[in-house]
């Protein structure tokens, strides 16, 4: 089946070409999206030729191609724009370079020239930019910005001064395929913040302290307040670019929704279910709003939905079984990428239940035990929900609670 495309003038001579990738079920191999994904590259015309900014990911070249070509002959491109290396936008560099007889110059970063011999094999004409490298071409000015670590150490941004645009690569971009172009084109935009939270935590949380210094140089140092922000994926802002802009500065920091508590937990028979339930009670009996994930025989979570969920929680609960003597592989899998992308100090409260001997409690400490989350308790008792164990959940639940109306 034919991918489906959208090509669209965003601005005077500058292209939309947008890709909804409904086949990719993992992103990087790793994070669930049964929501989809976009690629979105754009394309600048100008009477001197024209200036591509990024690709679309491999198996959809033929199709980019095709695209382009309904936009202008490959040979009028003239200068290919990289803000970021990663395959998902590169994938179709090599393609374009071998099919434009007139060789374009690649502007990047000065690592993306060596990524691009490593990844693609080539040594194109290469022009490095700086922070504020300026490149006036066919009546256009774009205006470069490095962005390092968000998420790959190349990442760059571009401004288009003269209509006050921002192309910004992953930066600010979404999972989900919008059913519009603009944020003013969809019914739920909050929904549409929840994907971009899910993609930003999911691919740049690891590099969080990196969002609100990169984000504060492109605003407060270089006073850069565009009126349209350009991602790679998703969603174009241009009604709330300020909304976006904000929502990424909050989610680096770990900002809380009030009352929000991610209640996550693996059970192989329902031991942890029930214990946990009680803690779901207890939360929504104080007025909390607890958001559950369960990796249980008849459903899992999505890692990237879980870890997306935690980065905005006040507080976490964290539910696990025993397996052969070690704590659940889910959970010291999940446990692994929540203190890689989620390492923020909120309180946790662990529930482990064993049938043989207490291992997965005395794994937890382990695992917790440098760990940003804090206070961290844990619970742990045999299978069988007791009175007691049911007494110590409620009491760590009202303990985490006052932590929180302490503060
Ligand atoms: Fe969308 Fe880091 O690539």
């Amino acid at each position: 089946m034919e991918p489906q495309t959208i090509i669209q003038e965003i601005a005077p001579s500058l292209y939309l070409l947008r890709v909804n990738d409904r086949q990719t079920r993992y992103f990087e191999a790793l994070w669930e999206i049964p929501e989809g994904i976009t690629y979105n590259a754009y394309l600048l015309k100008t009477p001197e030729g024209a200036v591509l900014f990024d690709g679309w990911k491999q198996p959809f070249t033929d199709a980019f191609v095709a695209a382009l070509e309904q936009l202008t002959p490959l040979d009028e491109i003239k200068h290919i724009v990289i803000h970021h290396m990663e395959p998902d936008h590169s994938g179709t560099l090599p393609k374009i370079l071998a099919l434009t007889e007139a060789k374009p110059t690649v502007w990047g970063h000065p690592f993306t020239q060596r990524l691009i011999a490593g990844l693609c094999g080539l040594q194109p004409s290469f022009q490095a930019v700086k922070n504020g490298t300026r490149f006036a071409f066919g009546g256009r000015e774009l205006v470069f910005y490095h962005a390092p670590w968000l998420h790959w150490p190349e990442t760059m941004v571009t401004h288009l001064p003269q209509d006050n645009l921002l192309l910004t690569g992953d930066i600010f971009g979404g999972y989900g395929i919008p059913e519009g172009v603009f944020d003013d084109e969809v019914a739920l935009l909050d929904q549409w913040l929840d994907s971009a939270r899910k993609y930003t935590i999911s691919v740049i949380g690891h590099y969080k302290d990196k969002i609100g210094k990169n984000i504060r140089t492109l605003t407060d140092k270089y006073g850069l307040q565009p009126s349209m922000i350009l991602p790679a994926h998703g969603l174009l802002w241009r009604q709330a670019p300020q909304r976006v802009v904000q929502a990424y500065l909050d989610w680096g920091e770990g900002k809380s929704q009030p009352g929000k508590v991610t209640v996550v937990y693996s059970s192989m028979y329902r031991y942890v279910e029930r214990a946990v339930q009680v803690a779901v009670d207890e939360l929504r009996a104080r007025g909390f709003r607890p958001v559950v994930h369960r990796m249980v025989d008849d459903k899992r979570a999505g890692l990237a939905d879980i870890l997306s969920d935690l980065a905005d929680s006040e507080a976490i609960v964290l539910g696990t079984e025993t397996y052969e003597s070690d704590i659940f592989p889910l959970t010291e899998f999940l446990l692994h990428e929540m203190v890689n992308k989620v390492a923020f100090a909120k309180p946790l409260l662990a529930i482990a239940v064993f049938g043989w001997a207490g291992a997965a409690g005395k794994k937890l400490h382990t695992l917790l035990e440098n760990a940003p989350y804090e206070p961290v308790r844990i619970v742990e008792f045999k299978g069988l929900l007791t009175e007691a164990s049911e007494a110590q959940i409620r009491e760590g639940v009202r303990a985490m609670v006052a932590d929180l109306r302490a503060e």
